[in-house]
């Protein structure tokens, strides 16, 4: 359904100390989202993950690159051409506090979009209350009890499901949910996760679903493709399981090897993979961009540029001179 290559986004720092500086959030990613897939960005902070999720949903520009949605090529369409094509794909982002309006009841906040997608769709001004009742039973709340509320007035998973609920008002293909559930209560987390994935499953949507954490990653997108970026580029691609059970890109392997042991419950990977230094952004990018903090590198990968491909009989795509299995992962300790 969407499609990207090449995408390349840079930004110019603003500030008095570090004004006129560039970063490089993209450097040059290539995606494809079919309808109804799961699709899993996960990387470190930083790594250019919301950047990306933005440009999806046609709410940042790129400097470069091509993305095609159903076939059409945004490039050929004047921005405004290109809105109906971005409107299928929502954004839902990590903080439902300030993606709510505070002045305006969860009524308030539902008719707006409602009464233009009445008229679009030629449906009787009776269709958007009956329609903001559906939605929000859909997300899992009780229309009576939310409709005459104030965000403030709800709890934090609550609110998410409204932004939700607002999402759907446009009869989206797509949600990107970044960070969806980073500022909700632990305890809460899970039932927005499987809201989701029971959205994708009654919807038909399909789900970006963007984060740091890969726990969360695996139980969104289990039969999806995962996507590790690692400094504004893509390090390896595949199906999740084969990445989280099966990495072959010591970056990845360094991202698994940092998960939290369960004292007790399980036994730490055997090779786990330690980065040799921190991340300096200030430091030269020659050759592979994980270089200076592989315990791996040689020569050649200060001096060559990896590609991202599938090879050594791998299933997975990566980005890595000398890709290798190794035991990184936590296993369960065998009952006793
Ligand atoms: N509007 C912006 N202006 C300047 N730099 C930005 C802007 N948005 C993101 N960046 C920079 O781009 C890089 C990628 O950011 P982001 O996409 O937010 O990463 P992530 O979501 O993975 O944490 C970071 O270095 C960040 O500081
Ligand atoms: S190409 Fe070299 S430096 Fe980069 S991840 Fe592979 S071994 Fe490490
Ligand atoms: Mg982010």
């Amino acid at each position: 359904m969407i499609r990207g290559t090449g995408i390349v986004k840079t930004f110019k720092q603003r500030g008095s100390v570090l004004a006129g500086r560039e970063v490089k959030a993209l450097r040059g990613v290539d995606f494809s989202i079919e309808k109804g897939g799961a699709v899993s960005f996960i990387g470190e902070s930083g790594c250019g993950k919301t950047t990306l999720g933005r440009i999806i949903a046609g709410l940042e520009t790129y400097d470069s690159g091509e993305i095609v949605i159903d076939g059409t090529a945004m490039s050929a369409l004047k921005p405004r051409a290109r809105q109906p094509y971005f409107r299928r794909i929502q954004l839902i982002h990590q903080d439902p506090y300030s993606a709510l309006n505070p002045t305006r009841t969860i009524h308030q906040t539902l008719h707006a979009p409602l009464a233009l997608r009445a008229k679009q769709t030629r449906r009787p001004g009776s269709w958007i209350d009956t329609r903001a009742a559906e939605l929000l039973s859909l997300v899992g709340l009780d229309p009576g009890y939310v409709l005459p509320r104030y965000p403030h007035q709800l709890s934090g998973g609550m609110r998410q499901r409204v932004v939700i609920a607002r999402a759907l008002t446009v009869d989206p293909e797509m949600l990107v949910a970044d960070e969806a559930t980073s500022m909700i209560d632990v305890s809460l987390r899970l039932g927005i996760l499987s809201l989701l994935k029971d959205l994708r499953e009654r919807l038909g949507v399909s789900v970006l679903f963007i984060t740091h954490d890969v726990a969360t990653a695996r139980y969104i997108g289990g039969d999806g493709d995962m996507y590790v970026i690692y400094r504004g580029q893509i390090v390896e691609r595949g199906k999740v399981e084969t990445i989280i059970s099966s990495p072959v890109h010591p970056y990845t392997q360094s991202l698994l090897s940092a998960i939290p042991v369960l004292h007790g419950l399980e036994r730490p990977g055997e090779q786990r993979v330690v980065p040799t230094e921190a991340l300096d952004e200030s430091k030269s990018d020659d050759g592979c961009l994980f270089a200076r903090r592989c315990p791996f590198s040689t020569d050649r990968c200060t001096s060559e540029i990896p590609l991202l491909a599938r090879s050594g009989g791998f299933a997975q795509e990566h980005s890595c001179f000398y890709p290798e299995r190794r035991n990184v992962v936590a296993t369960p300790l065998e009952a006793a």
